[in-house]
């Protein structure tokens, strides 16, 4: 069931990126498609870290082991979306003008910080499979995937710097991440006030994590 319901969210996680296709296509963009392609790409990406941050917490509450699956799948389109987002902006935007890229982070250092985000997120990518755990341990791993959690404050730091008014949505997903992360430090509070027993459980669930998200999907 778990497995077959896989391919159905690969295919909705492609939507987003379909409707941009059909609509720069289609020339439903509105004036200026290269901002809403920048916006929604933008706004994908966070999505996407939000329901990662969210796999872990939510199968903790209710017990569904299986979530773990898709945690990886999640991470990755974040990713994904993140890249293009970035590409966006280096290719259209700034047609890959180092020169003009330079100048545009000093007008709007937002960009910086939406940078960092983003790079934080490669070397996620880039362990993201069975054998990079194999190769780091669980422990190492689960400790650089952590990373994670820097990339999601500075993606909502990049979206409250830029917006120019209305910050109600930034702050609307700096609530929710914000949320997440201190589901994380009450899981870690009380596995150390855990008795032992109990934290020796954490400490495996811990190290199987990561494992079990890869070697399952
Ligand atoms: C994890 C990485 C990132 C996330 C989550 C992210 C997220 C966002 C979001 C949510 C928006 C605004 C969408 C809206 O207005 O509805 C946005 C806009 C933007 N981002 Fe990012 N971003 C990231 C990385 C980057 C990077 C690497 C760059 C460029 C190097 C960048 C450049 C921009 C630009 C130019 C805008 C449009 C600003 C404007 O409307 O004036 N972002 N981003």
């Amino acid at each position: 069931m778990v497995a077959r319901l896989k391919p159905l969210v690969f295919l909705a996680a492609l939507v987003p990126l379909g409707a941009l296709v059909y609509g720069a296509f289609a020339d439903t963009l509105g004036a200026n498609p290269l901002d809403v392609i920048t916006d929604e790409t933008g706004t994908w990406t966070l999505r996407f870290l939000v329901l990662t941050l969210l796999i872990t917490p939510l199968r903790r509450w209710t017990r569904w082991n299986w979530l773990i699956r898709y945690r990886r799948m999640l991470g990755l389109f974040a990713f994904f979306y993140g890249s293009l987002h970035f590409l966006t902006y280096i290719w259209f935007d700034q047609f890959f003008d180092v020169a003009e890229i330079v100048a545009d982070i000093g007008r709007r250092p937002f960009i910086t910080v939406g940078f960092a985000a983003f790079v934080l997120m490669v070397p996620l990518a880039a362990t993201s499979t069975a054998g990079w755990i194999r190769r780091l341990g669980g422990r190492r791993w689960n400790r650089l995937h952590r990373l994670v959690y820097a990339s999601a404050v500075l993606a909502v730091v990049h979206y409250l710097w830029l917006v120019k008014a209305d910050t109600s949505r930034p702050v609307r997903y700096g609530v929710i991440i914000g949320i997440l992360l201190a589901a994380r430090v009450w899981f870690a509070y009380n596995a150390r006030h855990a008795k032992a027993p109990h934290a020796a459980a954490a400490a495996r669930r811990r190290l199987s994590d990561g494992v079990e998200s890869v070697d399952a999907g």
